[in-house]
């Protein structure tokens, strides 16, 4: 049997005796979703047809003709004339009776050596690559923005909090880059993952190579591959690259939701360390005082629907036997609304994060409770020679004295501290300030102003 486009347009009709319904052409048609991928298919195919030439599998006309039939196919694309037909499956399908149409035999050449099986991981390839490159630059704005930030606010005292309890005073420069290096591993996520997208299945065919005498690494080269697939199986059957893509995807989505969780806290009238420019949020149908920061909250929200297409690419590979299984066509609604929803919200978090306003002063205030200082009387008295339990419990003890005064450590004079330790002395007024709090971590990774205004020049170095 010759595989040949009936006037039908089925590519293997010449096999069966009787047409699919129209409920089944629906089920397993891909070609309104997959359309999306035709300017990969099309750069693959060119590709692919140049090393039949060159391999003198085809002649110089028929690659004319098909680099004529597809510069038309593409201006048809990009004008929204290309019809696309659910009769012809997929967007494989529909490009390649259209060159049929165009440029005659030629067109039916194209696919000589070659199956949709090794097509579509192509293509798929070459998607999640022009992505990854999409969504690293994106990543790098986002940090340059939150750099700018941080700088300005290399000085801001904010209480620093674990279990969500007041823990000791930090400077919001050094938070806000905390967020910076989480994207920074999250870009190198994406670039390692990027290696091992980069190679071409092309050449694999339907499961187990070809016949023809092709030239696979012109291929992978002519399409910027760093190499070809080593096993025609694996070639057309894994999507395990996808898998990863999504898992670089769904930590930064991650890394985005607990930036969000923050932001809606921060905005948050009872603690007001924030606001938000208008053009990120909205107000409410019923009450008038509302400003609501709906852009965080969806976000955090859209995290989960990320989270969810990883586990449903996992699930979909899991109980694949070798090789190419049609299940893979399920590949790509996910994929791409993984790549959307990350490239929407990294856009968009870049813009809001210049629009936010920091309120030192709500910062300081919080920073003022909790007793946030506690921890410098004890290194202070351990500097003075206490072992660190015993100024621990002395500083616990001075702290249960303030709740009763309900007064801060630092309101405490120099008699009420020397009750908690006879090593007290007037220079501890400078150690239970928050300027002298922060500025004493002074260490790499340290809150210290000064590291953190370091920081953000050896980051910027990185990203120049
Ligand atoms: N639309 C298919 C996919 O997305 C293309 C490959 C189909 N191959 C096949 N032998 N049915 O995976």
């Amino acid at each position: 049997m010759t595989a040949q486009l009936s006037k039908k347009g089925e590519a293997w009709s010449a096999r069966f005796s009787e047409p699919v319904s129209d409920l089944v052409k629906r089920y397993t048609a891909s070609v309104f979703f997959d359309k999306r991928l035709a300017r990969f298919d099309i750069e693959g195919s060119l590709a692919h047809a140049e090393m039949l030439a060159h391999q003198n599998i085809i002649n110089a006309q028929d690659l004319a003709d098909i680099r004529r039939g597809m510069e038309q196919i593409s201006a048809e694309i990009d004008a929204g004339s290309f019809e696309w037909l659910l009769d012809l499956e997929d967007v494989h399908l529909n490009i390649e009776k259209r060159l049929t149409e165009l440029v005659g035999d030629a067109g039916k050449r194209l696919h000589t050596g070659r199956s949709r099986n090794d097509q579509v991981a192509t293509d798929i390839r070459l998607y999640i690559r022009a992505a990854i490159d999409d969504i690293n630059g994106l990543l790098r704005d986002l940090r340059s923005a939150l750099l700018d930030l941080a700088e300005q606010h290399a000085d801001t005292i904010l209480p620093g909090f674990t279990h969500m309890q007041v823990a000791q005073p930090i400077t919001f420069g050094h938070h806000i880059l905390a967020y910076v290096e989480m994207f920074g591993r999250d870009a190198e996520r994406m670039t390692d993952a990027r290696k091992r997208v980069n190679r071409l299945p092309l050449g694999a065919a339907a499961l187990a190579g070809t016949t023809f005498p092709i030239d696979r690494l012109r291929v992978a080269q002519t399409l910027g591959f760093d190499d070809v697939c080593r096993n025609s199986l694996d070639a057309v059957s894994d999507r395990d690259f996808a898998i990863e893509f999504c898992a670089a995807a769904a930590l930064v989505m991650t890394h985005i939701s607990r930036m969000s969780e923050e932001l809606v806290i921060w905005m948050s009238p009872r603690i007001g360390f924030i606001d938000i420019a208008d053009r990120f949020c909205t107000g409410s149908s019923i009450m008038p005082q509302k400003k609501n920061p709906d852009v965080p909250e969806l976000a955090r929200g859209k995290t989960g629907r990320v989270n969810g297409h990883l586990i449903a690419l996992l699930t979909l590979m899991k109980g694949q036997p070798l090789a190419y299984n049609k299940d893979n066509q399920e590949d790509k609604e996910p994929l791409f609304d993984t790549v959307d929803t990350l490239t929407d919200t990294l856009r968009i978090f870049a813009d809001m994060a210049r629009g936010i306003t920091v309120k030192p002063e709500a910062m300081r205030a919080a920073a003022l409770q909790g007793y946030a200082t506690a921890t410098d009387l004890a290194d202070y008295l351990v500097k003075k020679g206490l072992p660190f339990r015993d100024a621990h419990e002395a500083v616990a003890r001075a702290v249960r004295s303030c709740v009763d005064l309900n007064c801060d450590l630092s309101d405490l004079t120099l008699e009420q501290l020397k009750v908690f330790s006879p090593l007290i002395e007037a220079d501890i007024f400078a150690v239970l300030t928050l300027e002298g709090s922060v500025a004493a971590r002074d260490h790499i990774g340290g809150t210290a102003p000064n590291q953190v205004r370091q920081a953000i020049a050896a980051i910027r170095k990185e990203l120049a």
